[in-house]
């Protein structure tokens, strides 16, 4: 019998008990430290694959190779240990087939410790999503404005805006759902289709971009703590980081310059 004290996580079912209850309060992280500190009020935390784009400066999530959501989602993990950690499967690890999609998914729990994995797409991934819940890996999935689909849809456009869409969207909602998805993201959606698709659905939907009618919101980390010079324009900015470190640095420069930084004696007591 082990003596390390057992680590008491939010579970899938917790999450997917709040639907319609008090909204799921959701960010993502990707290194140790910030997750410590996120993990004190969120219910679940995602190494999102927009940490190709956040931290490692690419043009979008496309490139994001499968060691660095694995990388990104032990540090995670380690730095926590109260909110669930939801690790996102990256393109081109899961939409071939479902035992394609099935021996990345358990890579990334077994080698994060992970306690789930989401992937992009609503009808198209329903097979995929059943398959994979069905071998023990809980599934968030992400419809509306997928950024891994972004070359086809022609950008990062809000979804829904016509209403002859709909039809399609609420299909993807729907389908993702009775699949087996313990909950959906829904990113980047007109209001009144996400409140829509929140009343038709069993499972809690987490809104970006998509409205307080969702039952929970995730944002990504550094765009609602001003680190990021461009954020998109539903992000609500509550911390000015930027500025704050780049004041710090300032005076850190000008501190070396002139020689006033803290001496050794004072630092090592
Ligand atoms: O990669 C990510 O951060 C995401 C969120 C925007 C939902 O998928």
């Amino acid at each position: 019998m082990s003596k390390q004290t057992p680590i008491r996580r939010t579970t899938v079912p917790q999450i997917a008990s709040r639907k319609g209850g008090v909204p799921i309060v959701s960010l993502t992280s990707y290194h140790a430290h910030t997750a410590a500190i996120v993990d004190k009020y969120a219910d679940f935390i995602l190494v999102g694959d927009s940490l190709g784009m956040v931290m490692h400066g690419m043009d979008s999530t496309i490139g994001v190779p499968l060691d660095l959501m694995i990388m990104h989602g032990k540090a995670v993990v380690k730095g926590t240990n109260k909110a669930l950690i939801v690790v996102d499967m990256p393109f081109g690890t899961y939409e071939e087939s479902p035992a394609i999609a099935f021996r990345n998914a358990a890579q990334i729990m077994k080698e994060t410790g992970c306690g789930a994995v989401k992937l992009e797409g609503g009808a198209r991934m329903a097979e995929t999503i059943t398959f994979l819940v069905e071998r023990g890996i809980p599934v968030m999935a992400h419809i509306g404005l997928t950024p891994q689909s972004s070359h086809v849809m022609g950008g990062f456009k809000t979804q829904g805006r016509e209403e002859e869409s709909w039809a399609a969207h609420e299909a993807d909602a729907k389908a993702v759902s009775e699949a087996g998805a313990f909950s959906v993201v829904l990113e980047g959606m007109v209001e009144p289709l996400a409140a829509k698709i929140t009343k038709q659905i069993d499972i809690p939907t987490i809104g970006i971009g998509a409205s307080s009618e969702c039952d929970g919101q995730i944002l990504v980390l550094e765009d609602m703590l001003g680190l990021n010079e461009w954020t998109p324009k539903f992000v609500k900015v509550y911390g000015d980081l930027g500025p704050a470190i780049e004041r710090a640095v300032q005076q850190y420069a000008d501190e070396v310059k002139d020689r006033s930084f803290p001496s050794e004696d004072e630092v090592y007591r």
